[in-house]
């Protein structure tokens, strides 16, 4: 194996990954797998850097397991990128449960930034900073952040990220945005309007959490429309599902879909990256998510590449 980021870097782009509880993994043959820089060259972890993880109680800070990550990635030559600092999943109840006054919940949000991005300042890549802020059919999502503050909760966290860690980039991302739809038309003009108002924005985070087969073609335009705006493009979380059990056939799909995707990043010089959701399908989220499926990922549960990985490989290796 060349290596996946290996290859992309000759292109211009890196490859990564995520990984979540990474301090208690007893699994050696995943460590080396997930920590080998010449597949991976950039770390994202799965849970670690969220609210409930880092802030669990109103101004009681714990990093243990994010500190352990970032020093992982570094001793194994990985950049690390930031997920996440405003969501509306994974947050403690302190914060979901609301009740704040609107400029008590701004200071909330600026004070969890400043402290979480203010602690790895200089370190990382990226940040996600809003994850996951649209509905399906374009709306804004219900949460108390959108509740409490309106659509503004949005310039007030990518300002405060900007304040506290200037070399981040910092990015909105989503799911589901990766074709053209309502929901990415919503991510669109969210970010134009950002852009024009100046408001500090780098990038735009497509998951792509896709299912074999089950997505529009219409990636390359989709990302076309926000790197025009000036917007880096990454893609960060990607799997692509299917229905147990595993056969050929629908690996040989899954295949072409991951080539697809890869494509589609390359086709686009603003396209910066790409991250699979973990590495092998033993640690993906997909089956306790969706029972019933899974096999989302590049390497099996022996940490053997897939026929995805070599369409991968050849995507990102050819002229
Ligand atoms: O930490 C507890 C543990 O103490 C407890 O014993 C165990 C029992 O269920 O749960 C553990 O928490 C789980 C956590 O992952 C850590 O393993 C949560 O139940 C589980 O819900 C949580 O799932 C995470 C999910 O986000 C939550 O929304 C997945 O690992 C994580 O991969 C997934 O990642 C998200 C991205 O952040 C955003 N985009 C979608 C993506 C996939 O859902």
């Amino acid at each position: 194996l060349r290596g996946l980021h290996n290859l992309a870097k000759a292109k211009g782009r890196y490859f990564g990954t995520a990984i979540d509880g990474l301090q208690n993994n007893n699994d050696p043959a995943y460590q080396a797998l997930t920590g080998n820089p010449a597949e991976f060259g950039i770390s994202t972890a799965g849970n670690s850097l969220k609210w409930d993880a880092t802030e669990p109680s109103r101004g009681t800070f714990t990093f243990t397991s994010a500190d352990y990550h970032l020093k992982w990635a570094k001793d194994h030559g990985q950049l690390y990128r930031g997920h996440t600092l405003v969501w509306h999943s994974q947050l403690p109840n302190w914060v979901s449960s609301g009740g704040f006054s609107n400029s008590t919940l701004i200071s909330i949000i600026e004070n969890h930034i400043s402290t979480v991005a203010g602690r790895y300042k200089g370190q990382l890549y990226a940040w996600d900073v809003v994850n996951e802020p649209f509905n399906e059919d374009g709306t804004y999502r219900t949460s108390v952040f959108y509740n409490t503050i309106g659509p503004a909760f949005i310039p007030i966290a990518l300002r405060a990220a900007r304040a506290t860690d200037p070399s981040a980039k910092l990015y909105i991302n989503d799911y589901n945005t990766d074709w053209i739809g309502s929901k990415s038309n919503a991510m669109y003009a969210l970010a134009q309007s950002l852009v024009a108002q100046k408001v500090p924005l780098d990038g735009i985070g497509f998951q792509a959490h896709l299912i074999v087969n089950s997505f529009e073609r219409t990636l390359p335009t989709n990302f076309q429309r926000f790197a025009a705006l000036g917007l880096d493009i990454a893609i960060t979380e990607l799997d692509i599902r299917f229905k147990l059990p595993v056969t050929d056939a629908l690996l040989a799909s899954q295949a072409e879909n991951y080539q697809y995707v890869v494509n589609a990043c390359l086709g686009i010089s603003r396209c910066v990256g790409i991250t699979t959701w973990d590495t092998s399908d033993d640690y993906s989220w997909v089956p306790s998510t969706f029972p019933g499926e899974g096999a989302a990922l590049l390497f099996d549960a022996n940490k053997s590449p897939k026929p995805a990985y070599y369409a991968v490989a050849n995507a990102l290796a050819a002229a």
